[in-house]
């Protein structure tokens, strides 16, 4: 039977998952931007604001949807899952209670307190902008200061990495923040894992590395993600043995403490000198990481989804084997000062080989305009690293100075910095 699949979201995380079911069911999809990639895979596109619970609820019954895949966390939070799950549509994501694992960093390290999740580093909560400031100057060492709340991955700020305590305690003062959680600086190398999770089953995926600062050389402000990359087999090259199952031991523990959620799991980890610890955990696939998953799952995904809905174990996952460097291309003048409206001088015919995904991207008459957000992104596939970074690259070539893209991801000099950076930890 032909499974009609509803999809949720329009970046390039959501261009990925649409390219790894388009073929195997009827598929719909609704976002609030008109991702051209999507409407293209997609047998139906509707334009919806994907907060709008009720509004993709009425597009699920009009399309007669047998399941449901919702992709970003905005839409999570809004109760999407809920409203789906209510009409009896399926919906691969996690209800909104669920959800707060990643919606409210509070609960989410008062949850691993209390189901006693291995890798949660010491932590405080404050309802109060001057209690944290206190805390700030009395505290022996660093911390990471996180609003509770979603920010895109851009409102956490790490004292003694980005800031100073001065500029940690100015930047809450200047904030409508009104809780704060502030944790020990966790120092290492960041890696991500993520799960496919139903029926208290887990299915997890290889290990990708993201790179959140804007510039080359992890310079300059966080962004959502500029690239990452993923290597020929679940580890990467700087992790040790045992490290990434140390990783999905945290992630089976989530599951055990919540027998009912449904969906992707994203685990976010510092790996440090004492293994991996816990920077957060999302609710969803990661944007770019689902680039670096989806392309080299031979599983069908629909497999896992059909699984998950119809309450049996979920499929055991193949993967292809390769290796995986994305990059995103982002405005010239990203995430601060965005420079839109360039017309992206990349197709899904001139990346070759590699594979293209769109992102905040406008498609007009004559062409697809860039806007303040990421714009597209390539990925590369090869027997190595270095082979994928090169086609990645190739595929780039053509995109012109109007867009910035990081071209240090996945290249040797910085994967062989990271190694070595994990070997001086660990001396
Ligand atoms: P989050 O939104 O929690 O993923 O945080 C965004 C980024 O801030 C992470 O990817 C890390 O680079 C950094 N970060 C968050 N928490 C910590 C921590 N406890 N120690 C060091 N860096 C952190
Ligand atoms: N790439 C980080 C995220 O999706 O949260």
């Amino acid at each position: 039977m032909t499974e009609t699949v509803l999809l949720v979201g329009g970046g390039g995380r959501e261009h990925a998952i649409a390219r790894a079911v388009a073929d195997d069911c009827a598929l719909y999809a609704c976002a609030s931007n008109r991702n051209p990639g999507i409407r293209r895979l997609a047998d139906g596109f509707e334009t919806i604001d994907e907060t709008d619970a009720e509004a993709v609820a009425d597009y699920a019954t009009a399309v007669g949807a047998d399941l449901a895949v919702i992709g970003p966390e905005s839409a999570l939070a809004a109760g999407v899952a809920d409203a789906l799950d209510e009409i009896g549509v399926y919906a691969f994501g996690p209800q909104a209670e669920e959800a707060r694992l990643e919606t409210d960093k509070a609960y989410q390290r008062e949850f691993m307190d209390e189901a006693d999740i291995p890798g949660c580093p010491d932590y405080a909560v404050f309802d109060d902008i001057e209690a944290a400031c206190d805390y700030i100057d009395g505290y022996d060492g660093d911390l990471a200061v996180k609003p509770v709340g979603l920010t895109g991955g851009k409102g956490v700020k790490v004292i003694g990495d980005q800031v100073t305590s001065e500029e940690a305690k100015a930047y809450l003062r200047d904030s409508d923040y009104d809780r704060v959680v502030l944790e020990e600086r966790l120092v290492g190398e960041e890696f991500t894992v993520q799960a496919f999770v139903a029926n208290g089953d887990l299915r997890t995926t290889p290990a990708v590395q993201d790179h959140k600062r804007a510039y080359e050389g992890d310079e300059g402000p966080n962004t959502g993600g500029m690239g990452s990359y993923s290597d020929t087999g679940l580890s990467l090259p700087f992790m040790a043995e045992g490290d990434y199952e140390a990783a999905v031991d945290v992630l089976d523990a989530v599951v055990e403490a919540l027998p009912d959620y449904k969906g992707v799991l994203y685990g976010q980890f510092m790996l440090t000198d004492e293994g991996p610890k816990v920077v957060e955990f999302n609710a969803r696939f990661g944007d770019p990481e689902a680039m670096n998953t989806l392309p080299v799952l031979e599983t069908p995904f629909i497999d896992v989804l059909t699984a998950a809905r119809d309450g049996g174990p979920l499929p055991e996952l193949a993967f292809t084997g390769e290796a995986t460097v994305c990059k995103y291309a982002v405005p010239e003048g990203y995430p601060t000062d965005p420079d839109a409206g360039a017309k992206v001088a990349v197709d899904e015919e001139s990346v070759g080989d590699a594979l293209l995904y769109y992102a905040s991207v406008d498609e007009r008459d004559d062409g697809i305009y860039t806007t303040t957000s990421r714009s597209f992104a390539v990925v590369g596939r090869g027997d190595s690293v270095a082979a994928a970074e090169a086609q990645a690259e190739d595929a780039l070539a053509a995109a012109g100075d109007r867009v910035r893209i990081r071209h240090d991801i996945g290249k040797a000099d910085l994967v062989e910095r990271r190694i070595e950076h994990m070997a001086e930890l660990r001396e």
